[in-house]
């Protein structure tokens, strides 16, 4: 948003899977600052920027059980662009103002997400537990670093790293024990043939995409399952040199 306000640009937040996140103003890589940080403080994710993009594919926080998604803004200019695009660029019938899409918002979706957002706090609250739950019976491992518990984080993965390149031996024996984990994600964005030889090494960015794994994350996990996976964890670590 600093950068934003200092260029004149407009901000479109990718929230696809941050349904009642809250920027809180403890990130460490946060650039705002004074007053801007205070403005900010509180604001859920989607309302930061100019307008805000959340998608209910079925894995989100808050997942329909089809393709589905929600464009949040207070721009009123924003809004009836957005409402002309998504039926074809017309508000009223037959009247074309503009190409839009056909991006409607199926029926039997809308209806199954408003069943569940009355339970999105709690499941985010959820989210959070587990993620503090893992992080301390982590803690000791030597190998794993566990991610930083910030306020208002949502959890859609709980992602640790994996060092001393023992990831994908590590993956494998776990997935011999039945425990499913996935890598977010496996090449990092300039690496993907649509962007080949058109930016830099980002080399953080390609060691993280080495070492980042995602353990299992719902809010239905009981605590009894996270401990089994944890000790597997660390019993399949042990085993690697
Ligand atoms: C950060 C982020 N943005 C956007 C998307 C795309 O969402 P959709 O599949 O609803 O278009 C995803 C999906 O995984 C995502 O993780």
């Amino acid at each position: 948003m600093a950068i934003a306000q200092t260029h004149s640009l407009k901000v479109i937040e990718d929230c696809a899977q941050s349904f009642g996140a809250q920027y809180l103003g403890d990130c460490h890589n946060c650039q705002c600052q004074g007053d801007l940080r205070q403005e900010l403080q509180g604001k859920y994710t989607g309302t930061i920027g100019d307008c805000g993009a959340f998608s209910f594919f079925p894995t989100k926080n808050l997942g329909a059980y089809g393709d589905g998604g929600l464009l949040v803004t207070n721009n009123p200019h924003i809004a009836e662009t957005a409402r002309k695009l998504r039926v074809h660029g017309s508000i009223s019938k037959y009247q074309n103002e503009m190409l839009g899409y056909n991006s409607r918002l199926d029926s039997i979706q809308a209806a199954i997400l408003r069943v569940k957002l009355p339970y999105i706090d709690r499941w985010n609250e959820r989210r959070r537990t587990i993620a503090q739950t893992y992080n301390s019976l982590l803690a000791d491992v030597a190998e794993i670093i566990t991610p930083a518990i910030v306020k208002g984080h949502v959890f859609h993965q709980y992602t640790i790293r994996i060092l001393q390149d023992k990831r994908s031996r590590l993956v494998e024996l776990l997935q011999k024990e039945g425990i499913g984990t996935m890598i977010y994600y496996p090449i990092p964005l300039h690496r993907l043939p649509v962007y080949q030889n058109k930016y830099p090494a980002f080399p953080q960015c390609e060691q993280l995409a080495q070492e980042v794994l995602s353990l299992p994350m719902y809010p239905e996990l009981a605590n009894q399952t996270i401990g089994e996976i944890c000790q597997t964890l660390k019993r399949c670590l042990s085993v690697l040199s």
